[in-house]
């Protein structure tokens, strides 16, 4: 589904991405991990858009993507997380979901857009959230928000970047079984994650990063 090919990038004299060469198949769950530093955020970036890689080609059924902007990747169907979260911190948990609407057009959502908002607060166990603001609920909902914007965004490939670091265990098994739905649903998604007992029960595959390179 996803190829990635002799993948390089450098900030300035720092090489993050050293020859990065995988392929992700359609349905499973894989996960990146790697000590700090070691690139695995800038693989994410890549594989989204949000940078363009030195070298190297990202191929989505057959499609070479790695010039595309983010929008079109997303197009495309890959939609992504954040590790800094990145919500729109002053609208409600409600409007969160709104914005992250697949084939949202218009500013008043219609009877089926809402009750479809609805349905995916349901399912990130957000309902009672829906009028606060995204930025007064608990890091841990924040997190399950974000996953929530990715499921409205109805993207095949998801790209989840450290989901449950720093939340309580609540909210990491409510994410553990999310992430299992998601793969039932057939989607595909490749996370970031560090701890052990997340990915030992969510993943399929592991990757492990070092030093720009996967080993
Ligand atoms: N936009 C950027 N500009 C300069 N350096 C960056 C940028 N993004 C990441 N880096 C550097 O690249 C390295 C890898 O970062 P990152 O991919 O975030 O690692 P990880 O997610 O594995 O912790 C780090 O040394 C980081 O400081
Ligand atoms: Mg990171």
């Amino acid at each position: 589904m996803l190829e990635l090919r002799n993948i390089h990038k450098s900030f300035g004299d720092v090489r993050v991405l050293n020859g990065v060469n995988f392929r992700l198949e359609k349905g499973f769950v894989y996960t990146l991990v790697g000590g700090n530093g070691s690139g695995k955020t800038t693989l994410v970036n890549v594989i989204s858009g949000f940078i363009r890689p030195d070298e190297g080609s990202v191929e989505l059924k057959g499609k070479r993507i790695a010039k595309f902007l983010p929008f079109r990747v997303n197009r495309l169907g890959i939609g992504r997380t954040f590790q800094d979260l990145r919500l729109a911190t002053q609208m409600t948990v409600y409007e969160n979901i709104l914005l992250a609407l697949e084939k949202r057009k218009f500013a008043y959502p219609n009877k089926d857009q809402q009750s479809h908002v609805d349905e995916i607060l349901k399912i990130v166990s957000l309902s009672e959230k829906r009028n606060e603001l995204a930025g007064e609920i608990s890091y841990g909902q924040q997190k399950l928000l974000t996953i929530g914007c990715c499921i409205a965004n109805n993207a095949d490939m998801l790209l989840i970047d450290e989901p449950v670091a720093g939340i309580d265990k609540d909210n990491r098994l409510k994410i553990i079984q999310l992430v299992k739905q998601l793969k039932r649903e057939g989607k595909t998604i490749l996370q970031i994650e560090h701890h052990h007992d997340y990915i030992k029960e969510t993943s399929d595959h592991i990757l492990q990063m070092e030093k720009g390179v996967l080993c």
